[in-house]
């Protein structure tokens, strides 16, 4: 997409900045501590501020732009469906509603056919672990270590983040295990195949000693995303849905950051052959123009509430802006082939860019990932593999990583920072000419990161 000319407004940028700054409380941040950059526009791959400076978004947000900036055709949709019906309450049957609902079942694996609409990923979360509850009588959960699920109480605690810590009191029930992630294993493996066997076999012995018929769940990001794009080994989601089926336990996959082409296919769950029972989506199901996620239920679970009334629900299920925005987005990304897009450019240009990168700079320790979903593990040597920062680093401790970010930034990309790793996560449509000007820039901002190596 041929950029716009900018036009550098400092004076409103500084305004809206200081309005920021006196009333708006960020998310997971020390309010004095934090300093927004104040956004003056967004197109496709890009956004700019009020100085003038374009960025190239590495992030697609919050992982979520997955047909970038202020598309045209899903911005006409959002418009002629605000003209026709802004809003209308979740009991009645709306055409934008049914219509979202009937595309997302048209592509979600096997029988994952009836959807429960809410506002965002973590309410999804919320609700597929009630379902699981409901369905099977049990009160246990089981998650991941390394693992994000959400901001709100029940969801947070099912993460396997140091996000959760605050807010722990509400762990009942939650039991969490380690998933399969050679680099760092638990499991003392040395390869693949090692490490499948034993993270299932972990997975096994925690179910054993748990008690399974407490077990109503096993909640697992189907490619972990937040913390670190860890693609399972092959096996390793076949073996749990495996071990679900032998224990009556519900099989959740959440699918919020990898699904809607993330991954270059519809939903990550398809790279594995694997069909949950339940499935949660958000950020992509209409690239975040207005917030929507939800659960995709199986027909045997969809039974249990079918003479039983579900308790739960929200004022804004599937509300109707939303649905238009999904079912306009999904058009599109079928029109456009931007799942075939992010398949190719990610085997063919992101993978074997970001491998080039890592023979030549010595903080990049790991590059793991699929079409427009991957990490770089940065260490400060490779052969120990000891992260670039510690766990959990902040101030000094993170200076490393700070230098990354601020090199990518004047480099011209805006980089996704986790801990001690940087993922690469563009717009599913992005081009190839845009992946190549951000692995470019990368280029520099790892020379930044090579400095605080041994
Ligand atoms: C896998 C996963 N689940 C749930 C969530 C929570 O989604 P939301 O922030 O829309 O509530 C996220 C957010 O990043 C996520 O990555």
């Amino acid at each position: 997409m041929t950029p716009q000319p900018i036009q550098p407004d400092p004076r409103a940028g500084a305004a809206v900045k200081a309005a920021d700054r006196a009333h708006v409380f960020h998310s997971w941040s020390a309010q004095e501590l934090i300093d927004p950059l104040a956004v003056a526009g967004a197109e496709g791959s890009y956004f700019w501020d009020y100085d003038g400076r374009r960025y190239l978004d590495f992030t697609s947000g919050l992982v979520f732009t997955n047909i970038g900036y202020q598309h045209p055709k899903v911005v006409a949709a959002i418009q002629e469906q605000a003209a026709r019906m802004t809003t209308f309450a979740p009991a009645f049957a709306i055409e934008a509603r049914s219509e979202a609902a009937r595309l997302i079942a048209e592509r979600t694996p096997g029988d994952l056919d009836k959807i429960f609409f809410t506002n965002a990923g973590a309410d999804a979360v919320e609700h597929a672990v009630r379902m699981a509850r409901l369905h099977t009588g049990r009160p246990k959960v089981l998650s991941a270590y390394r693992s994000y699920h959400g901001g709100t109480q029940q969801a947070v605690n099912i993460t396997g983040d140091p996000r959760r810590w605050a807010s722990d009191s509400g762990s009942a029930g939650v039991v969490r295990f380690w998933a399969p992630f050679l680099y760092r294993s638990r499991f003392y493996a040395e390869t693949e195949e090692q490490e499948c066997a034993r993270a299932l076999e972990h997975l096994e012995t925690t179910i054993a000693f748990e008690g399974p018929g407490t077990i109503a769940a096993i909640v697992l990001e189907t490619i972990p995303g937040t913390a670190g794009i860890m693609v399972p080994p092959p096996g390793y989601l076949a073996g749990v849905r495996e071990i679900c089926d032998r224990h009556g336990i519900v099989f959740v996959l959440d699918e919020v950051m990898a699904g809607f082409g993330r991954t270059g296919s519809w939903f990550a769950a398809d790279l594995f052959g694997v069909v949950p029972d339940l499935m949660t989506f958000a950020k992509g199901v209409n690239s975040g123009y207005v917030p929507l996620g939800g659960v995709a239920i199986s027909a045997e679970i969809a039974e249990t509430f079918a003479r039983r009334p579900y308790p739960g629900g929200l004022t804004y299920s599937g509300h109707p802006l939303a649905c238009a925005a999904a079912v306009a987005t999904i058009h599109v990304m079928a029109e456009e082939g931007i799942v075939e897009n992010a398949a190719r450019l990610g085997a063919e240009v992101v993978g074997p860019g970001l491998r080039e990168l890592a023979e030549r700079h010595r903080s990049v320790g790991e590059v793991r990932g699929v079409g427009m979903f991957w990490a770089l593990e940065l260490v400060r040597n490779k052969e120990t593999r000891e992260p670039l920062v510690p766990y959990n680093a902040a101030g000094e401790a993170n200076a490393a990583m700070a230098a990354f970010g601020a090199a990518a930034k004047a480099a011209g990309i805006w980089p996704f920072i986790n801990m001690n790793r940087t993922h690469v996560v563009p717009p599913c449509n992005a081009t190839e000419a845009e992946l190549k000007e951000g692995l470019a820039a990368l280029d520099t901002a790892l020379s930044a990161a090579d400095e605080f190596t041994e």
